[in-house]
């Protein structure tokens, strides 16, 4: 009995754990800088100050990138509305998937994995690193030629939308190919039917 009680506190107390799923609050889907002005601002920055975004920053970022802005329609068009792309987010406590749904983040790791989102030295110093991922499998009707270039079409789509709020709200951000796929999807522990396509830092530009 008392070792029933035992096992069950320990159970829940790995569940306790392992569960830091990350709640957002809601993203806020108005203001932002005029759009014309945003895109005159638009630009790729490599110089990131450590500092972690806000979790309201956090949820307006994902939420302008990939969220549901119809009930089942997203931010961003995709190829035949396939929505194949998953967002998962490498920060210093851990890999999360985003869930536009419920907008949540779901943790995947607790290992800090910036530093395989990339060859570039800063990718390890930016406080969040998008990694975007499309789930081949969702894909039945195209060639492995044409998955290609609409899946990349696809991210590219959702990288412009960061590039525009990171504009709007004075963040650096560049977006990247320069990135070893197969070793980070392994770190990931991506399924085979999942693929890298584009890596995006975000954060605080460093001072000046
Ligand atoms: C598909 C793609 C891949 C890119 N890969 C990298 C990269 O791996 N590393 C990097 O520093 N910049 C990368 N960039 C950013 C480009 O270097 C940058 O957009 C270009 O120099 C123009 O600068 P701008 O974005 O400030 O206009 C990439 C851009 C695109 C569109």
């Amino acid at each position: 009995m008392k070792k029933t009680a035992i096992t069950i506190f320990a159970a829940l107390f790995a569940t306790a754990i392992m569960a830091q799923d990350i709640d957002l609050p809601s993203p806020r889907r108005t203001g932002g800088m005029p759009l014309m002005e945003a895109l005159a601002r638009r630009r790729s920055s490599r110089e990131f100050d450590g500092r972690a975004l806000p979790r309201q920053t956090l949820s307006d970022l994902l939420w302008a990138a990939w969220g549901y802005n119809r009930p089942d329609k997203r931010t961003a068009p995709s190829s035949r509305d396939k929505q194949e792309i998953e967002l998962y987010v490498a920060m210093q406590d851990g890999l999360y998937l985003y869930d536009a749904e419920d907008n949540r983040l779901l943790m995947v790791s607790d290992e800090d994995l910036r530093a395989m989102t990339g060859t570039q030295p800063f990718v390890a110093k930016a406080p969040l690193n998008i990694i975007y991922v499309c789930r081949k499998q969702m894909i039945t009707d195209k060639t492995p030629d044409e998955l290609i270039a609409a899946t990349y079409a696809n991210t590219g789509f959702i990288a412009q939308n960061v590039y525009l709020f990171c504009a709007s709200e004075s963040l650096a951000t560049v977006v990247r190919a320069m990135v070893d796929r197969e070793k980070l999807a392994e770190a990931m522990r991506l399924p085979d039917h999942s693929m890298v396509t584009l890596v995006q830092s975000v954060g605080y530009p460093a001072a000046e």
